[in-house]
């Protein structure tokens, strides 16, 4: 593409003729993102330890003549991993675009935080971005290009009290982002961070309810100070379209906060 010439898709949808993989994308975030990107024309491919919930995003977008798959991985697991996203690279010939959204939150003060919470926010959250990423990017390479999207969080860049595993995780996974798109960029790949706020998904409300049981006051009516109000899932899963998308094919190593202004609030 000539770099001052502006997009160009033609009447196409932005991801006709892509494909997509989303992890974690059964629920939440990731299923309003997996959910847009088949809307634009993309064949999705979703892995996430929820089958019911994954099966039926199938089933939702076969029945309106898109292309979907469903694997069932515990993306903390190398082998369900490994085999997870072969599966798909096999089904759906290639991926394009991975949006690496999987995730979850350990709530607690930092001294009672176990060897065990760590080994298990660092597999999830940490150690499933870094197999993830590490097997779509050697894809890409070989392939001749490709667009990632990683979650971080606005506790990438931001410290929260009982959540310091957490943040240690989040600010992990957006270095994660960082170095992949240094050292990738001349392979065609870009990768990007999507950092929201609180946002309304089963992780985002139980969050807020354990901080609130731990004298941290979250709840929607208290985030007026902070980010105005609760984001919406679909307003991260916008960001990330646009992140992925070629319309910011000069976009590269970004932390896009998805929070209303309240990282740079303070
Ligand atoms: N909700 C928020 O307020 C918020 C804010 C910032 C960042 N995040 C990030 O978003 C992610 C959580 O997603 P959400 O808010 O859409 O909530 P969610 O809980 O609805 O979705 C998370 C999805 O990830 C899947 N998942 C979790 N662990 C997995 C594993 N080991 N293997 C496979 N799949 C797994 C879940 O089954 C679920 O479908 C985390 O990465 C979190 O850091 C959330």
């Amino acid at each position: 593409m000539n770099p001052i010439s502006p997009v160009n898709l033609d009447g196409r949808k932005r991801f006709e003729g892509k494909s997509v993989l989303v992890t974690g994308g059964a629920a939440g975030m990731g299923l309003a993102a997996a959910r847009m990107f088949a809307a634009e024309g993309a064949q999705v491919a979703v892995i996430d330890i929820q089958q019911e919930a994954g099966q039926a995003f199938v089933d939702e977008i076969e029945s309106a003549g898109g292309q979907a798959f469903f694997h069932e991985a515990n993306l903390a697991n190398a082998d369900q991993t490994n085999q997870a996203i072969e599966a798909v690279i096999k089904q759906m010939g290639t991926i394009d675009t991975l949006f690496n959204h999987a995730g979850t939150i350990i709530v607690k003060p930092f001294h009672e935080t176990t060897d065990e919470d760590y080994d298990r926010l660092m597999d999830i959250n940490l150690r499933s971005a870094f197999m993830v990423t590490r097997k779509v990017v050697q894809h890409m390479k070989d392939n001749g290009g490709g667009s990632i999207v990683i979650t971080g969080s606005i506790g990438s860049g931001k410290a929260f009290v009982y959540e310091s595993l957490y943040c240690i995780t989040k600010a992990a996974v957006l270095m994660l982002s960082n170095s992949i798109a240094v050292e990738y960029r001349d392979h065609g790949i870009r990768c990007n961070a999507v950092c929201p706020g609180f946002v309304k998904t089963a992780h985002g409300l139980r969050e807020i309810d354990e901080l609130d049981g731990l004298g941290q006051q979250w709840q929607e009516a208290d985030l007026e100070a902070t980010q105005g109000r609760i984001c919406e899932p679909e307003e991260v899963a916008s960001a990330v379209l646009f992140l992925a998308s070629e319309e910011s094919n000069f976009i590269n190593g970004t932390a896009l906060y998805v929070d209303n202004g309240w990282f740079v609030k303070g």
